[in-house]
């Protein structure tokens, strides 16, 4: 495939969405529809990937961020007018053939891409169309075809006749052409039609007229062609993409017993026995072990979790988890931290821009923020990191089995040294020392008989 591009259309509005932003980037288990496209295209061994933009064009550069070409079309005159505007990213992949892709169309897969490659290749085909059976063919191109079964031209919805409308095998949008035989039918396409555009479509039946051939190839699954034009089409579009991507993980022996409440994202990685758990959501870029327990009621992304790790009632973003280490109930791990192996944490912790060291133990309403804690330290209830003084954030630095009594405050920047102490109820400001006890409080003084002198409240 290497010599080979593609160009996917990304420039359409998509009005029915009533959304600010672009619809390519309307998101299918919280990943761009457009990310999904590029994914695809990506795994199918194709680099070179040139991306057509219109509608809020800025926002899809910023998310394709420089790493692909991009090319705008300035008015949307159609799908054949979109292509156009990519001419010269196809020019220069002449001798080769260019597969162009919907970019609203996220349920692509790098299966079909490449099977429909050798369709186009076995057959010497000059262009394929990507087509689908469903069994409601509504709205879509249809795949009309001669006496003898080749492929004669795409007809759209609008500019169907009845019997043209009972067809049920649709245009996926999606297609390999020759460069070659594209580009010499591209200037020629006319928008003489219902809806006054330039069809990508009629290129098919361009290419037929010039001699050349032209076929389709059927996709294994009608899930390729699946689109969303407004928002309840894009809750269905959502429900089958986490059905699918759930079955795929229960196949790998991830245990999600009871999948209605759980959505987890195309491209999170879990090991087997990993057991997930009503109303948890994982995401981004997020890779779990083995033998882990995450939910119920937990956010996962962007972090990496590692085996016999445990999950409860947790936010955990961009983070890094080592094995068998407890978290939870209602703990928040903020991004940029890492907990170490058989840590502890929580209940009604957050822990913020931090490392946890070795078997430490955070068990109670304590925040731990721009902290480096080492091993087997202890955390008495309700101890905060003092890490901001309004101006600048600074680190806490605490050694190895130190314990920091209940309701320490540590004012960062600070050091408690290996096995130091603080005692409950300080306010920590200066180094402890290796081994020592910091006590930073006043010392209790008892008023004999205060209360039967002073009387300050009335008898009952
Ligand atoms: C198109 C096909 C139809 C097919 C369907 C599959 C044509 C004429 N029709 O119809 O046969 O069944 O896709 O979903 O091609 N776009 C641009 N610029 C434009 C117009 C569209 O970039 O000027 C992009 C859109 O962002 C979208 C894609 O092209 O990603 C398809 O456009 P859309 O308007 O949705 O085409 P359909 O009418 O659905
Ligand atoms: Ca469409």
């Amino acid at each position: 495939m290497q010599n080979n591009c593609a160009v996917i259309l990304a420039a359409g509005q998509g009005k029915r969405m009533k959304s600010n932003h672009a619809k390519v980037m309307c998101e299918v288990l919280f990943k761009p529809m457009l990310g999904w496209v590029l994914d695809a295209v990506s795994d199918s061994g194709i680099t070179d990937i040139c991306t057509v933009v219109g509608h809020c064009g800025n926002e899809v550069k910023e998310y394709l961020n420089g790493i692909f070409p991009v090319v705008e079309q300035h008015e949307r005159l159609g799908t054949g007018h979109a292509v156009m505007q990519a001419k010269d990213f196809i020019m220069e992949h002449e001798d080769y053939h260019v597969l162009v892709l919907c970019g609203d169309a996220p349920l692509i897969d790098s299966k079909t891409i490449s099977d429909s490659y050798k369709t186009h290749i076995n057959n010497s085909y000059a262009a394929t169309v990507i087509s689908a059976v469903v069994k409601n063919p509504t709205g879509y191109g249809r795949i009309v075809r001669n006496d003898d079964g080749s492929l004669k031209a795409i007809v759209e919805q609008r500019d169907a006749d009845e019997q043209i409308k009972q067809i049920n095998e649709i245009n996926s949008g999606a297609y390999w052409f020759s460069c070659s035989a594209l580009l010499n039918v591209l200037d020629k396409l006319s928008n003489n039609n219902s809806q006054g555009e330039y069809y990508l479509t009629d290129a098919i039946s361009l290419i037929i007229e010039n001699g050349l051939t032209a076929g389709s190839h059927i996709a294994h699954s009608e899930n390729v062609v699946v689109g969303a034009n407004d928002r309840i089409q894009l809750a269905a579009l959502n429900e089958l993409a986490k059905n699918m991507i759930l079955e795929r993980h229960m196949l790998n022996g991830v245990d999600i017993p009871f999948p209605d409440s759980v959505f987890i994202g195309p491209d999170v990685i879990i090991g087997r026995d990993t057991k997930i758990l009503p109303n948890t959501i994982i995401k981004g870029k997020t890779e779990i072990g083995s033998d882990c327990v995450i939910g119920p009621n937990s956010l996962v992304a962007d972090s990496v979790i590692n085996d016999y790790t445990k999950l409860n009632n947790v936010q955990c973003l961009q983070s890094e988890i080592d094995d068998n280490v407890t978290i939870g109930p209602f703990v928040q791990i903020r991004p940029n931290s890492h907990i170490m192996s058989k840590a502890k944490i929580g209940d009604f912790v957050e822990i913020k821009n931090s490392v946890i060291g070795v078997g430490t133990k955070v068990p109670h309403l304590t925040y731990v923020g721009d902290s480096d804690v080492g091993a087997n330290v202890n955390f008495g209830c309700g101890c905060v990191t003092v890490n901001y003084d309004g101006q600048v954030k600074s680190r806490c630095n605490i050694g190895d089995n130190a314990f920091i009594g209940c309701n320490t405050n540590l004012i960062a920047p600070v050091k408690v040294g290996n096995n130091a102490y603080t005692a409950a109820g300080s306010t920590i400001t200066d180094e402890v020392p290796d081994h020592a006890l910091a006590i930073a409080r006043s010392r209790q003084t008892n008023i004999k008989d205060w209360v039967k002198i002073k009387r300050p409240r009335k008898q009952k």
